[in-house]
């Protein structure tokens, strides 16, 4: 049932491509590059009346809703929340009129997500659900759903159910924002044409498999890791954290890069792994002014960057590239190499990766 993988969790790091291309798949026309509207969960006028969005979920899915949030904000100009679902449930939360409620789960059974919905609801927004399973409570109640075609994912440890939500999300963006006249169709279909591409280059990624274990082996004694990005950066190293935190039990943080002066500096000491995500062209100088300040202070410095990146490279001792894509689409390449790290520090430490301590799959309590 693993098909010769050792543990779920890296046969779905594997189906990664698929998992992209499958929910891909229904929503752009490859030929003619542009979004199917009959998959479309809103329509043109629907699109003109939101206000605003509001994104609600957990864990790794709540970290793809902070890419969804960028991406969203940056491209068709709309306000945008993303909650933990546990804390909006509690707050006494406000939803104004036409927001448009974003619900994101793999299971689509977390009962905080499922009580966070509800309540959005109740305060009469629209609640548009992104899961990859048919028939859920979350995708029996809202209002739409757009799966997630990723495939039953067995490991605790999410991995090809985020890419996949940070695609729909991608898709999603684009959409909302040439109905909204904030993309032209030109502009449309140059990102239809290159999202495209995907798929392929995750494939190319998962090639950096024994670079990673190597790098494993190096480091998987360390007592603490750090995450650095800004922007979809900052997004893309929460997750990585989580991932490494979860499976293989070093603690590890993510900051905001701007946020290192801040406090958490004052924690690095020499020998500390600092991983850098530097793929976003307009801040890649800011983030790689923090690498530096890191090295001075004894870090051990990893970055991920693009293919061709010049500018990192200068600066930290290891490097793990990913082919090259429009900065707006890092976060579907980018954490893969962030999955593997995690998965092979685990492996190193013996842990049992497909059922982390303390953790299940599908949190149906509160
Ligand atoms: C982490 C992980 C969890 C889930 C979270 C939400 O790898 O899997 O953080 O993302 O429990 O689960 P869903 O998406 O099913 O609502």
């Amino acid at each position: 049932e693993k098909g010769g993988y050792a543990h779920f969790m890296i046969k779905e790091i594997h189906e990664q491509p698929a998992a992209l291309r499958d929910t891909m798949s229904p929503h752009v026309d490859p030929e003619n590059y542009t979004i199917r509207q009959q998959e479309m969960p809103l329509t043109r006028e629907q699109v003109e009346d939101i206000a605003g969005i509001t994104i609600l979920a957990c864990g790794t899915a709540y970290h793809a809703g902070m890419v969804g949030k960028w991406l969203f904000e940056a491209m068709a100009r709309i306000p945008v929340e993303v909650d933990i679902a546990s804390e909006f449930r509690y707050r006494d939360p406000i939803i104004r009129p036409g927001t448009l409620c974003i619900i994101i789960s793999q299971s689509g059974e977390t009962a905080d997500t499922i009580a966070a919905m509800r309540e959005a609801k109740r305060q009469g927004a629209r609640i548009l659900a992104i899961t990859n399973v048919v028939g859920s409570t979350i995708a029996r109640e809202a209002d739409q759903v757009i799966y997630t075609w990723a495939g039953p994912e067995i490991a605790v440890a999410s991995t090809k159910a985020y890419v996949s939500q940070v695609m729909v999300l991608t898709i999603l963006a684009a959409d909302i924002a040439h109905k909204r006249g904030r993309m032209s169709d030109e502009e449309l279909r140059d990102y239809v044409k290159e999202l495209l591409t995907i798929p392929d280059k995750a494939a190319k990624v998962l090639e950096m498999n024994s670079e990673i274990q190597r790098f494993a082996h190096k480091h998987f004694d360390k007592r603490s890791v750090f995450y650095l990005g800004r922007g979809l950066d900052y997004a893309l190293a929460l997750e990585a954290s989580l991932k490494l935190k979860e499976i293989s039990y070093i603690h590890s943080e993510a900051y905001a890069a701007g946020e290192l002066k801040h406090g958490t500096i004052a924690l690095i000491e020499p020998g500390t792994l600092v991983v850098s995500l530097v793929t976003q062209s307009k801040v890649i100088e800011k983030t790689i002014s923090n690498i530096i300040e890191v090295k001075v202070r004894g870090a051990e410095t990893l970055a991920v960057a693009f293919e061709g990146d010049t500018k990192a490279r200068e600066e930290v001792k290891y490097l793990f590239t990913v082919p090259k894509t429009s900065d707006l689409f890092a976060p579907m390449l980018a954490i893969i190499p962030m999955q593997m790290l995690a998965y092979y520090m685990a492996l190193e430490k013996g842990c049992d990766i497909d059922k982390p301590r303390n953790l299940a799959k599908s949190v149906t309590v509160e």
